[in-house]
């Protein structure tokens, strides 16, 4: 088994394909924007050179087969004017246990629309039939209201609350630890 994504995922208004150099500077627009990634870990760029280093990591883990990190474009007829509306990310693969922590990321301009339940569900199908995936995980902080009711929709189970997980944007943050297995995974 190869744990990428070998073909990019389409769904009615989007596509989900792994993400190359070129993407680099759209991704740095949303990575930059403190709005977005108040909630995450890590996450935050402030200059060009931090979506450098995080596209070494990202080659050596997909070396490592350890995480498949994908671009949620927009569909359109012109290939040329492709726009970038986020990421969805698996990490932490463990492939014996086939379990995947789950992240995603939206740039602000396009909350609100349905993009991001359109392109995890799509995603997560992607992680179970296609992966042969056993359980997903999201950590979310507690206040990412957008984030959790997301995951709610898509049908995770809310299994506990980790206090003071992790340091972001300069706190320590409470974390909701949410679940999804295949078994329970309505396409
Ligand atoms: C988390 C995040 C991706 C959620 O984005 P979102 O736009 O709220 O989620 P969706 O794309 O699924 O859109 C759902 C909303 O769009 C509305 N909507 C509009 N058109 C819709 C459509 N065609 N289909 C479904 N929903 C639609 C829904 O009513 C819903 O609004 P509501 O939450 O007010 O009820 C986004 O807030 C984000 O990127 N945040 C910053 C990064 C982040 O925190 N990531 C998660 C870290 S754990």
């Amino acid at each position: 088994m190869n744990y990428t994504l070998e073909t990019p995922l389409l769904t009615t208004r989007l596509m989900i394909r792994l993400a190359e150099r070129d993407d680099l500077d759209a991704l740095f627009a949303l990575h930059s924007d403190p709005g977005t990634t108040r909630y995450i870990p890590h996450m935050h760029w402030t200059t060009r050179a931090d979506a450098d280093v995080w596209f070494a990591r990202l080659r050596v883990r997909r070396e490592q087969q350890s995480a498949v990190q994908c671009v949620i474009v927009k569909r359109t007829t012109d290939d040329l004017a492709e726009t970038i509306v986020g990421t969805a990310m698996l990490f932490n693969l463990d492939v014996a246990s086939g379990l995947a922590e789950i992240g995603y990321l939206l740039g602000r301009g396009h909350w609100g629309k349905g993009y991001a339940t359109e392109a995890m569900a799509a995603f997560i199908d992607f992680s179970f039939s296609t992966l042969n995936l056993r359980r997903l995980e999201a950590t979310v902080d507690v206040r990412n209201v957008a984030s959790n009711k997301l995951l709610e929709r898509l049908g995770f189970v809310l299994e506990g609350v980790l206090r003071e997980r992790w340091l972001a944007a300069s706190e320590l943050q409470n974390i909701n630890l949410h679940g999804l297995l295949k078994r329970e995974w309505k396409p």
